[in-house]
């Protein structure tokens, strides 16, 4: 036989990959939710790596087209918190010890989304052994230049006037306010509306990662309360530290101004 749906999308390996460590009912819904983020991060940055080579080709129509599907997975990224909120606290508890140090701290796939959009933070390389495939991952990601690169790229190679500031920034560091860059910014959105669309869906990609903070630090809260965290932060009282954080900053300063 040729090609059949099972080994195309190699159902015998995918089905064989979940493996609870107990004999609770719940923990295959913690691992089956687990691993369908994983893959929805594997085909987002698929895509943000894709967006970046459009914006950099400067093609607009592609760029939001992508952007568009982005933000649809997005959407199901956050709603899908739904289900792993049927969990209660109890039945989380019954082999939450099996988890050992394991955490979403240590997502390698979340890392690089971040790295990816802008969100870069090198201390986070930290929590991969050096020389593993993860910190390779994320290392190359830290030095690459960023989809905010790419967008600032893009809108030089359209003709407009990009500082300096905002082209040749350190694209090993976190994207920060670039206030000279707001005055461009302004006019696109008062005199370009194509143009001022692209930074809306940027603008809606920033609010649905925050979206999705806010969801997981509520899971958190209402699952484990005050808990630290098994991956060793103070839990709940640490993500709400990662709340608010934007990574397209210039895009939501230049509101107050408009
Ligand atoms: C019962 C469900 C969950 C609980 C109680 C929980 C708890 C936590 C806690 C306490 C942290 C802070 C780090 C630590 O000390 O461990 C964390 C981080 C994280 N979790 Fe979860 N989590 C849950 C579900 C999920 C799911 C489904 C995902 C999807 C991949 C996820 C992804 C992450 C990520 C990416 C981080 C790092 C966030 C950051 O540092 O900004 N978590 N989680």
């Amino acid at each position: 036989m040729g090609v059949t749906y099972s080994t195309y999308l190699k159902l015998d390996e995918l089905l064989a990959q979940q493996k609870p460590l107990s004999d609770e009912h719940d923990e295959m819904l913690f691992i089956v939710i687990h691993q369908v983020y994983e893959l929805w991060f594997k085909e987002m940055l698929h895509e943000l790596d894709y967006l970046k080579g459009l914006l950099e080709r400067r093609d607009d129509m592609r760029a939001q087209h992508t952007l568009k599907r982005v933000l649809t997975i997005l959407k199901v990224v956050v709603a899908q918190i739904d289900v792993l909120e049927t969990m209660t606290p109890l039945e989380f508890l019954s082999f939450r010890a099996r988890l050992e140090q394991g955490s979403g701290f240590q997502s390698f796939q979340f890392r690089e989304l971040e790295f990816l959009l802008g969100a870069k933070n090198p201390a986070a390389l930290d929590r991969y052994p050096p020389g593993s495939e993860s910190r390779a991952r994320l290392e190359r990601r830290l030095a690459a230049s960023t989809v905010w690169d790419a967008f600032m790229h893009h809108l030089k190679g359209r003709g407009l006037a990009v500082p300096d500031e905002a082209l040749k920034r350190d694209v090993r560091q976190r994207t920060a306010l670039i206030p000279a860059l707001h005055p461009l910014l302004i006019q696109i959105y008062r005199t370009d509306p194509l143009l001022a669309s692209l930074c809306e869906r940027l603008v809606d990609l920033d609010e649905g990662i925050q979206e999705w903070r806010y969801r997981h630090v509520k899971m958190v809260q209402r699952t484990i309360g005050g808990k630290h965290g098994t991956g060793g932060s103070a839990g709940a009282a640490y993500l709400a530290t990662t709340l608010d954080q934007p990574i397209f900053p210039d895009l939501w300063a230049i509101r107050s101004e408009l």
